[in-house]
């Protein structure tokens, strides 16, 4: 036994497996084919040039020094005025915590929440990296198939997977990558629900702008909720600014002080001038989302005919950039082989379902978050898809 090994905790704990999708696209790139690529989880626009500008202007103003760990007050006095107007949530200074993007803000909400032991239930599919964070907790994952547990049978199904050991929900809506969007009488039923087994959430809310024709609800703008809600918010797709990392969570004590310690701890707060640019991104006007809806949805559209020209069959998707078609009539259960097929006889790239938990076997997901073009050429390649 040498102490020339990494430590135990994070045995149970992977790597995203978009990676072996994104070497192997590399791979043909380099070998020079033309892929058409839908597997990220870019924006397609470029970050506004507004929030450019106040970047440029603070490292102009030297504003380049150590910020408190938890975020610069001009900032944190924004996302509460935001969160109380734009989602609802009745936060008080004090509730909100800067940090280095959505991934962060998860990371920290986890391990603030999560004791080793601890069941933590989780709608699947799911974002890949939660199933990682909660084995970096030390806590277990208990997978909800979300396609089933909608309406009616939502409580019952959460009833069926509660134990004495469950403490967490993790929720996300809009979600990746189903495109899924729960509605406020479901949003309810789950706040219901926590409130009644004594559970803390974890509202991931990354795609919070990116909905069409469904209403974005917070859970923690809901009775009793706030105290027990982790609201993990990032600038990363509703401002393209996924390569800046900063976002913020929203949360009272005493689960705030775990977020707090963990910032201080790990970076010691967001670079200043990325703080002054999200300053001025929470200060854009509502037009620019509605224009960056239009796109998605126009791109979505497109899309999802194609789809259903080529015989796949898939849910519009109500929210986020992704639609998730299943594919398993045409290509097969196994999803890997139906990626690995779409990309080699249509040259479009895509996630396998699986990768986003068992319950997403059979489907692939697609980003519609790209050009137009690329759509439209992609739709022409999915009628050869079969061959
Ligand atoms: C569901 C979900 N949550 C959170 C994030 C985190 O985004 P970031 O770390 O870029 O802010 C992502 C990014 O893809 C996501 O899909």
């Amino acid at each position: 036994m040498t102490s020339l090994q990494v430590a135990a905790r994070f045995d149970p704990v992977g790597f995203s497996e978009i990676v072996k999708i994104r070497n192997k696209i590399m791979a043909l790139q380099q070998a020079g084919v033309k892929v058409l690529p839908f597997h990220g989880g870019e924006p397609f626009m470029e970050t506004p040039q507004p929030i450019k500008d106040a970047c440029l202007k603070a490292l102009a103003e030297n504003k380049t020094r150590y910020a408190p760990s938890s975020g610069i007050p001009e900032l944190v006095e924004l996302i509460i005025e935001k969160v109380r107007t734009k989602n609802c949530i009745p936060a008080e200074p004090g509730h909100a915590i800067v940090v280095s993007g959505g991934l962060h803000g998860l990371f920290g909400a986890f391990l603030s929440a999560v004791n080793p032991g601890d069941e933590v239930l989780v709608f699947s599919p799911y974002w890949t990296p939660i199933k990682d964070l909660i084995a970096l907790t030390g806590g277990q994952r208990v997978l909800v198939n979300s396609f089933q547990a909608r309406g009616d049978v939502l409580r019952p199904m959460l009833e069926q997977h509660l134990t004495e050991r469950t403490r967490v929900i993790y929720f996300n809506s809009p979600t990746n990558p189903t495109g899924q969007v729960y509605t406020r009488s479901e949003v309810e039923v789950i706040a219901d629900f926590a409130r009644a087994h004594d559970l803390v959430v974890i509202a991931d809310e990354a795609y919070e702008d990116i909905i069409f024709e469904a209403e974005h609800i917070s859970i923690a703008s809901l009775p009793g909720m706030l105290e027990r809600t982790l609201t993990v918010y990032t600038l990363s797709k509703s401002y393209a600014m996924t390569g800046w990392r900063i976002g913020y969570v929203i949360a009272t004590e005493p689960l705030m002080t775990g977020l707090r310690k963990i910032t201080l701890n790990s970076i010691n707060g967001v670079n200043t001038p990325t703080q002054w640019a999200a300053v001025a991104a929470l200060r854009l006007g509502t037009d620019y989302f509605e224009a960056i809806r239009q796109g998605y949805r126009q791109r979505r559209d497109l899309l999802v005919a194609g789809f259903r020209s080529a015989g796949f069959a898939c849910e519009i998707p109500a929210g986020t950039f992704y639609a998730f078609p299943r594919v398993s009539t045409l290509l097969g259960e196994d999803s890997w082989e139906a990626s690995n097929r779409m990309l080699e006889n249509a040259r479009v790239s895509t996630v396998p379902g699986v990768v986003f938990g068992p319950d997403g076997e059979g489907h692939l997901r697609f980003s519609f978050s790209t050009s137009i073009e690329t759509i439209e050429a992609a739709v022409e390649q999915l009628q050869r898809v079969r061959g």
